[in-house]
């Protein structure tokens, strides 16, 4: 069987290293004599792989005992309505940068609540960019400013944290959690959906300051609750222990293989390869997001017609690079590169661009 480099933007390519792992321990995890997927999450080795998997998020993060790490189902799409009820008011309204696609879809739902104000966006430029901090225009009123840090459709990602004075930052890095060291600290709240650098869909992470989430609104549904989840160590209902397990072993791997620092140089040499094509292409290739804006996860670019788009997505598969074709809002190619792809994928990608550039 031949694995091809996925670059698909999520679910996306995971550690082959921990696929296998997963292989080998399905049918008797930890001497069990069942699968992952068999036991109770009550039970003694379920409660160990959710709580190391915890552990070793907070301790890639840098983060100590004033935050929690929750686990909860409903995708990233939930926490777009789950922050504004937890935290927006009309008098103090959540305030949002819109960057691309996931941050105009997470300003609709508190808009859908009447609890939500634009502090910058970049839609007029068709996302080319992230706004700039002196563009930011937040309302010291704001019961936060919700960021999305890469944006995975566009390609671009913030390179600086914004500062909000006193309004707490919180952020949407579903798509670059862990790929790279960031002053966590300075966030509040910070999500991700596991589907693209972390793990298989059907769990969402929430790292997030314990103040913020121990209490919540007692008009709020119990699990759309933050406190819910803080209360019962995410295990009020049943999780989803697959992707928690799978998470886990995500993390493991990170930190085995170096931690975000290493993650961030690994990342910054696939990039380079992806990005240096296009720059050396004479304008074959056109790159969508602006040169300081770049996603070091999303790289996202044109060819010179349609009809090269679809011969380069058809022939990048015969070479095994799968899932290069970009999203319709933006067109042309798009490859992932999160933490798992290696580098070799990036430079056969790399290679291969060059290649058809020259013949075409
Ligand atoms: C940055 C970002 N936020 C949110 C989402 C939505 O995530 P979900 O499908 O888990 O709701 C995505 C999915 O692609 C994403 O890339």
């Amino acid at each position: 069987m031949t694995r091809v480099y996925n670059f698909n933007p999520g679910p996306a390519t995971l550690p082959i290293e921990v696929l296998r792992e997963v292989q080998a321990e399905f049918l008797n995890f930890d001497e069990t004599g069942m699968s992952i997927v068999e036991i109770s999450h009550r039970s003694a080795p379920y409660e160990k792989v959710h709580n190391q998997a915890k552990a070793d998020i907070l301790e890639l993060m840098g983060l100590g005992d004033d935050y929690d790490v929750l686990f909860i189902q409903g995708g990233a799409s939930l926490q777009f309505a789950m922050i504004p009820l937890n935290f927006a008011t009309k008098k103090n309204p959540g305030a949002y940068v819109l960057s691309g696609t996931f941050s105009s879809n997470a300003y609709k739902e508190a808009q859908i609540l009447g609890v939500g104000e634009i502090a910058a966006s970049t839609k007029e430029e068709n996302f080319r960019r992230v706004p700039r901090q002196d563009e930011l225009k937040i309302n010291p009123n704001a019961a936060y400013l919700h960021v999305c840090y890469n944006n995975t459709i566009y390609g671009t990602e913030f390179h600086y944290v914004p500062e909000t004075g006193d309004v707490p930052l919180f952020a949407d890095m579903s798509s670059d959690m862990l790929s790279r060291p960031v002053d966590f600290k300075k966030f509040s709240l910070i999500y991700a959906g596991v589907q693209k650098n972390l793990g298989p869909a059907g769990v969402v992470i929430v790292v997030a300051r314990k103040s913020f989430i121990e209490h919540s609104l007692d008009t709020l549904p119990t699990m759309l609750r933050y406190d819910t989840f803080y209360k019962k160590n995410s295990l009020y209902n049943t999780p989803p222990a697959f992707s928690i397990y799978v998470v886990g072993k995500v993390a493991a791997w990170i930190k085995s293989n170096g931690g975000l620092e290493e993650m961030a140089r690994r990342n910054a040499v696939k990039a380079k390869l992806l990005y240096d094509a296009i720059d050396n292409s004479n304008g074959f290739y056109r790159g969508h997001a602006e040169k300081d804006s770049r996603s070091f996860m999303n790289v996202t670019f044109r060819l010179p017609n349609e009809d090269l788009e679809k011969k380069f997505v058809a022939e990048a598969l015969e070479h095994n690079l799968s899932g290069v074709k970009g999203h319709r809002s933006v067109g042309g190619m798009r490859a992932s590169i999160y933490n798992a792809m290696p580098i070799a994928g990036a430079e056969a990608l790399a290679d291969f661009m060059n290649e058809f550039r020259r013949v075409n």
